[in-house]
């Protein structure tokens, strides 16, 4: 299909009735709640990965516990970057619409399978993680974690494939009528980039690393976790946060030899801007591997700053791919609803940041005690704070529908 036809099917394929404010704001909003996403996505793949070769070796004592710690990371993971990968969807399917709709549907078998492989690769991990126990827990219980990280990687694959596709309008037509056949099944996968998909493996092992760098700085106050095993757990995290962040580089690389060299993303500030900033994780993760205990926090937090870039980075390759069609996500036809979005703003910043802050401060200082946790006066007034604001929520969300309910009455 050539350009200007593609450029009036994507056109055609919008939503009329538009967005309710300024696109720009949900395209930041999209790009930055991916970065959770992607974060959790990275952590749950290391850390199971992890746990499975650790249970390999579980009759060493240091491995066992370690295997069961990241057994948890795991679990705990997946919940997270399902729930974190909401946002970031909504986002996508209101400014880029007709390219989700149009790769999810082509593939559309992949996307209901998608549900299907989540919910036994994580019943699977579940069953993993309460047989994980002790040294002589038994072997099959590994097989099915293996088999709930595999899932969990098909998943990933699956989430790339529709990412990916989308990308492609010029080539739906040929897919969906392949040599003037309708395909309806929706069970192939036509698209896929393996540097692109590599490198969010490869970002997965950086992440890890450095995650495991920081876990054993948040142990040392627990008298509990034995200080050779927390060593044990930095060394490791430091040489598998410096072998991802090459990888990462050496993937970013062929990622950006594949993309077609006409959507310019060798001269693109952001490709580069990315590089160095791998590079430079990788000297600081190196730079820490024998240094004092501490430097954990300062590298996850740079871990983050990372997944930013990698998010800003595949936004401007998203607008790149685009640009020759004509379409750009900021000239969405916009009918401005002006009550609702306030409300929603409202909503992420006031119950979701008072109660994320909650949950997330509750979380870091009781695991830092050995036994009962007393809450301290910071986290009753969150307590106090997230409960408030939930209540004020209900009340206005209810509100508001009654309101709009007796006036049309
Ligand atoms: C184990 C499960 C999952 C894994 C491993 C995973 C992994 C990934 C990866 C690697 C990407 C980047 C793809 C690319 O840029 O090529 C991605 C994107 C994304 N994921 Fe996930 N994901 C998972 C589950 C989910 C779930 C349950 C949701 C939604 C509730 C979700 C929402 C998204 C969204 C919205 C994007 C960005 C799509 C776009 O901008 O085109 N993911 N995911």
């Amino acid at each position: 299909m050539d350009a200007a036809t593609t450029a009036a099917m994507l056109h055609a394929l919008r939503d009329p009735t538009g967005v309710p404010s300024h696109p720009l704001i949900f395209q930041v909003l999209m790009v930055f709640t991916w970065i959770p996403h992607i974060l959790f996505v990275n952590l749950t793949l290391g850390s199971a990965l992890m746990a499975l070769y650790a249970f390999m070796r579980r009759n060493e004592p240091h491995w066992q516990r370690l295997s069961e710690a990241m057994t948890k990371v795991a679990k705990v993971g997946v919940s997270l970057l399902v729930v974190l990968g909401v946002a970031p969807l909504l986002f996508t399917q209101t400014i880029y619409d007709p390219q989700w709709y149009a790769s999810n549907v082509l593939s559309a078998a992949w996307v209901i399978g998608f549900i299907f492989t989540l919910t036994v690769g994580y019943l699977a991990w579940f069953t993993f993680y309460f047989k994980n126990h002790g040294e002589h827990a038994p072997a099959w219980a590994g097989w099915l974690g293996a088999f709930g990280l595999a899932m969990f990687l098909l998943d990933g694959f699956i989430m790339h494939v529709l990412s990916y596709q989308g990308l492609l309008p010029d080539q739906w037509f040929n897919w969906y009528v392949p040599h003037g056949q309708v395909d309806m099944s929706g069970t192939v996968i036509h698209a896929w980039q393996a540097p692109r998909f590599g490198f969010y493996l490869a970002m997965s092992a950086t992440l890890f690393g450095i995650f495991l760098m920081a876990y054993a700085d948040y142990f040392r106050s627990r008298p509990d976790r034995p200080a050779d095993y927390l060593a044990f757990a930095r060394r490791m995290g430091a040489r598998i946060a410096v072998v991802g962040a090459g990888a990462q580089l050496v993937l970013l690389l062929w990622w950006l030899l594949d993309v077609p060299s006409h959507l310019g993303m060798w001269a693109h500030p952001m490709s580069w801007a990315l590089m160095a900033f791998i590079a430079v994780l990788a000297a600081a993760v190196w730079l820490a591997r024998t240094g004092e205990p501490g430097a954990g926090y300062r590298l996850m937090a740079m871990g983050v700053g990372m997944a930013a870039l990698v998010a800003i980075f595949r936004e401007a390759l998203r607008m790149a791919y685009l640009q020759p069609f004509a379409y750009s996500a900021i000239e969405y036809k916009v009918l401005w609803d002006v009550p609702p979005f306030v409300m929603f703003l409202l909503t992420l910043v006031g119950v979701g940041g008072l109660m994320g802050g909650f949950i997330i401060t509750a979380a870091y200082k009781s695991g830092r005690v050995q036994g009962m946790y007393e809450a301290d006066a910071t986290l009753r007034r969150l307590a106090v704070g997230s409960l408030t604001s939930t209540i004020v929520w209900v009340a206005a969300f209810i509100g508001t529908g009654i309101w709009i309910w007796l006036r049309n009455h």
